[in-house]
């Protein structure tokens, strides 16, 4: 049975990829490594080949995983500790040496997709520093002839109206970091990158959202906003960080689903069927090629959260997100989708 899904979903995905040249486009895995009891990573790559996954995110510099990347066909976003975005910011040879630890080790023998100058920190705390930190960080991917582009992840925090999506707009408070992060990344053409977690938004609305909105199910739910119908939550959101970036004059800006993916315990609703359905539907809006109201036709490129559950997480539905126990079980199964 495992191997049945497995060789369908790998053609699935052969597919998807060819499909669409330039390998832009697709569903990656977060690897998150907060666990005791995680297989050592080329274990845990080789499980991710073998569903045809070739794109993960990392959270950190985990030098472990990345020598396990070398000269393979997986390629990798890159993050850095929210607490190096100060010293990132404010030293240049603090980004100098960050790529020198982290990068220059492992090229060419790593495929790097994109360097992520923190994450979820906007607008608090250290945030402020994210604009420099990517310009300095660019600056060093620059000076060792290297060309990764660098980006930032943020939550749907920064919004303060996400509803009807075309009212979507940044917070006060996120404003005018956001312009400034917005302002290196049209100079760059590099990709914005965002949390979409339909489970959230629904569990902050529970009456108001249908669980079938949520899980891509057609249901009863249709959002009409203006001349667009949203069937799901996930475009609902996505379009709304969409109609942000239009009010602060970065209309043309792409965003990564960089995380995006439904807990299996834990918590209300935090089943594995309803797990199962949601990832294997968010592979299945990627592989339409549909892209979202706002932006119909565009590719949309989401990475799954997460690839292990992670016991040292806290207790609830952090602990579940995993689409792998440690055993490298299925915790659900992903469906061949056509
Ligand atoms: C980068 O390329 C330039 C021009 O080819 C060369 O002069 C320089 O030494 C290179 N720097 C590094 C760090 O490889
Ligand atoms: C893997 O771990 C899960 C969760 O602990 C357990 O339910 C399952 O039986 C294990 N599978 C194997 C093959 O050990």
């Amino acid at each position: 049975m495992g191997t049945l899904f497995s060789s369908s979903l790998a053609l699935f995905f052969t597919i998807l990829l060819h499909n669409h040249p330039g390998g832009e486009a697709g569903v990656g895995v977060n690897y998150g490594v907060v666990a005791n009891n995680l297989p050592p990573p080329p274990v845990a790559l080789s499980r991710l080949r073998q569903i045809g996954i070739t794109k993960i995110r990392i959270f950190d510099p985990e030098n472990t995983i990345l020598t396990a990347l070398h000269g393979s066909d997986i390629s990798v976003i890159i993050g850095t500790k929210n607490k190096d975005l100060l010293p990132l910011a404010t030293d240049k040879s603090a980004a100098s040496a960050w790529v020198a630890a982290n990068i220059l080790p492992h090229h060419p023998s790593v495929k790097f997709t994109c360097i992520t100058a923190g994450n979820d920190e906007v607008p608090a705390g250290l945030s402020r520093y994210t604009p420099a930190a990517m310009e300095n960080l660019a600056a060093a991917v620059a000076a060792a002839n290297l060309s990764i582009p660098v980006s930032t992840v943020i939550s749907m925090r920064t919004l303060s109206a996400s509803f009807p999506p075309s009212a979507g707009d940044f917070s006060a408070a996120a404003k005018p970091i956001m312009t400034q992060i917005v302002k290196f990344l049209q100079s760059e053409k590099y990709p914005l990158h965002l949390q979409v977690f339909p489970y959230f938004a629904r569990a902050n609305y529970p009456v108001e959202l249908d669980l079938d909105y949520a899980l891509f199910r057609p249901g009863k739910t249709a959002v009409r906003d203006g001349g667009r119908t949203y069937l799901n939550l996930f475009d609902l959101m996505t379009d709304a960080a969409h109609a942000a970036l239009e009010k602060i004059g970065a209309g043309e800006l792409e965003i990564v689903a960089a995380e995006s993916g439904w807990p299996s315990g834990g918590g209300n609703d935090a089943t594995v069927e309803n797990a199962q359905t949601y990832v294997n539907n968010l592979i299945g809006h990627v592989a339409s090629g549909k892209g979202t109201p706002r932006r119909p036709g565009k590719q949309v490129e989401a990475y799954i959260f997460a690839l292990f559950n992670e016991n040292m997480k806290p207790e609830g539905i952090e602990q579940h997100w995993g689409m792998f126990y440690p055993n490298l079980t299925h915790v659900y199964h992903l469906n061949k989708i056509v």
